[in-house]
C-alpha cells in the first residue's frame, strides 16, 4: 500500500484558516489489529473537511481517538494548541462536539429535552443549585431553553420540540443529534455519517445545514459514504484506506485520484490499468451502495445490542442543569460497534448502571 507521506497531495492549511484540530501520527491498535495507522490531519477554522474511505477503513475509530472515547496507542490530538483530555465530556467542554454513526438519542425524552441535555457542559448550575432551585437556577434554565429552542429553529425541528425523540422520522433524529451537539457551543463539530439512511431531499437539506453551521463560525469534520454530499460540501477531503491516509486534497484532487477508485473497488492499485475518469467513475458514485451497506450494518449492530443500553450522556433527567457530569466518560461506541473487546478510554468509574432511556440506533 502507498504510504501516507508520499501520497498527501495538498497542504493541510487553507489560506486564511488557523489550525483548530491537529491530529498527529495517530495510531490505534486493538490487540493485533491496527485500525488507524499513523494518521495526521488538521482542521482549520472556517473549514469543512471530509473523511472518506471504504467500510472498516478506520474512520469512526479515528473520530473516537479525536473525541476521547479511545486513547490512541500513539500520536497526539490538540485543539487550539492544547492536548485534548482523554474523556469525552472534557473534549466536549473544550469545544469539540460530535454526532454518532449509530444515532444516540434519549428516545423517551422530548426533542427539546434532548437538546437541553447537550447544554450541560455550558451551564454552571450544579446539583445544589438544582436542588434548591434558586433564582440562579431558574435564570440558567430559562437561558438554556431559549438557546435550545434557537437551535431547534436552526435545525428545522422547532415544531417538534415537544415530540418524543423516538417518534421522529429517521432523518429528523439525525438532525436532532446535530442540534444536541451544537448545544454544547462547539468550535468544531464532528459528524459521523450524518446522512446515512436519508432520502435525497433530506441529504440536500443536511448539506445546507452543514454550510449554515460553518457560516456560524464552526468548523466541521464529516465522515460520509455519499460522495456527492462530500464533494459538494468539503473544502478538503482525506481518504482512509485500511487505517492509512491514502490521499488528502480538494474534492477535485481526490475524485480524480486513481488510487481512490481502486480502493473503493477493493482492487490493488495498478497505474496503467486503473480508470482515470473523474466524476463519473466509481469513486464519484459509490455512495448509494455504500450508504445502504452502512445503514444495514447499523441495523444489525442495533439489533445485536441489548435493549436499554444507555446513550452517551447517560442522564435520565431532561434538564441540562440536573445532568452533572453525565456518562460521557463511559464508552458507548465500542458497544455500538459490537466489538467484544473494546479498548475504551478510561471508563468513568462514576458512571451509573445506565438509564431507562433506550438508545435508538438504527
Ligand atoms: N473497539 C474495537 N475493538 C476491536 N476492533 C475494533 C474496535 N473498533 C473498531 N474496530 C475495528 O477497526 C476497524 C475499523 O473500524 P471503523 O468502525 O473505525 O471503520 P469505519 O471506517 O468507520 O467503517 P464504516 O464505514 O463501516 O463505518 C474495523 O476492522 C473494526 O472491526
Ligand atoms: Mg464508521
Amino acid at each position: 500500500m502507498t504510504t501516507t507521506t508520499s501520497t498527501t497531495t495538498e497542504p493541510a492549511r487553507t489560506p486564511d484558516g488557523t489550525p483548530l484540530l491537529e491530529a498527529s501520527g495517530v495510531i490505534m491498535r486493538f490487540g493485533g489489529l491496527t485500525a488507524v495507522r499513523d494518521v495526521s490531519l488538521t482542521v482549520n477554522s472556517g473549514e469543512i473537511v471530509g473523511l472518506i474511505g471504504p467500510n472498516g477503513a478506520g474512520k469512526t475509530t479515528f473520530f473516537n481517538c479525536l473525541t476521547g472515547l479511545y486513547i490512541p496507542t500513539e500520536g497526539s490530538v490538540t485543539y487550539k494548541g492544547t492536548v485534548l483530555p482523554p474523556k469525552p465530556h472534557l473534549v466536549t467542554k473544550a469545544g469539540v462536539a460530535r454526532t454518532f454513526q449509530n444515532i444516540r438519542l434519549f428516545a423517551n425524552m422530548t426533542v427539546l429535552e434532548n437538546v437541553l441535555v447537550g447544554r450541560h457542559t455550558r451551564t454552571r448550575e450544579g446539583l445544589i443549585s438544582a436542588l434548591i432551585r434558586g433564582p440562579g437556577y431558574h435564570r440558567a434554565e430559562a437561558r438554556s431553553r431559549e438557546r435550545a429552542m434557537e437551535l431547534l429553529e436552526f435545525t428545522g425541528l422547532a415544531a417538534k420540540a415537544d415530540h418524543l425523540a423516538r417518534n421522529l422520522p429517521y432523518g429528523e433524529q439525525r438532525k436532532l443529534e446535530i442540534a444536541r451537539a451544537l448545544a454544547s457551543e462547539p468550535g468544531l463539530l464532528l459528524l459521523d455519517e450524518p446522512t446515512a439512511g436519508m432520502n435525497p431531499q433530506e441529504t440536500r437539506a443536511t448539506e445546507e445545514l452543514v454550510f449554515a453551521i460553518r457560516d456560524q463560525g464552526i468548523a466541521v469534520l464529516v465522515i460520509e459514504h455519499d460522495m456527492r454530499f462530500i464533494f459538494n460540501l468539503c473544502d478538503r477531503v482525506a481518504v482512509l484506506v485500511q487505517g492509512e491516509k491514502l490521499v488528502e486534497g480538494t474534492s477535485e484532487v481526490v475524485q480524480n485520484d486513481e488510487r481512490v477508485v481502486a480502493a473503493y473497488l477493493g482492487e490493488p492499485f495498478e497505474p496503467e490499468a486503473a480508470p482515470a475518469t473523474a466524476g463519473s467513475g466509481p469513486a464519484a458514485e459509490p455512495a448509494p451502495e455504500a450508504a445502504e451497506e452502512s445503514a444495514e450494518e447499523s441495523a444489525e449492530e442495533a439489533a445485536a445490542e441489548p435493549a436499554g443500553e444507555p446513550a452517551e450522556e447517560g442522564a435520565a433527567e431532561p434538564a441540562a442543569e440536573t445532568v452533572a457530569e453525565p456518562e460521557e466518560g463511559r464508552d458507548p461506541e465500542p458497544a455500538a460497534e459490537s466489538h467484544p473487546e473494546p479498548t475504551p478510554a478510561d471508563p468513568d468509574p462514576e458512571a451509573g448502571p445506565g438509564t431507562q432511556e433506550q438508545e435508538n440506533d438504527r
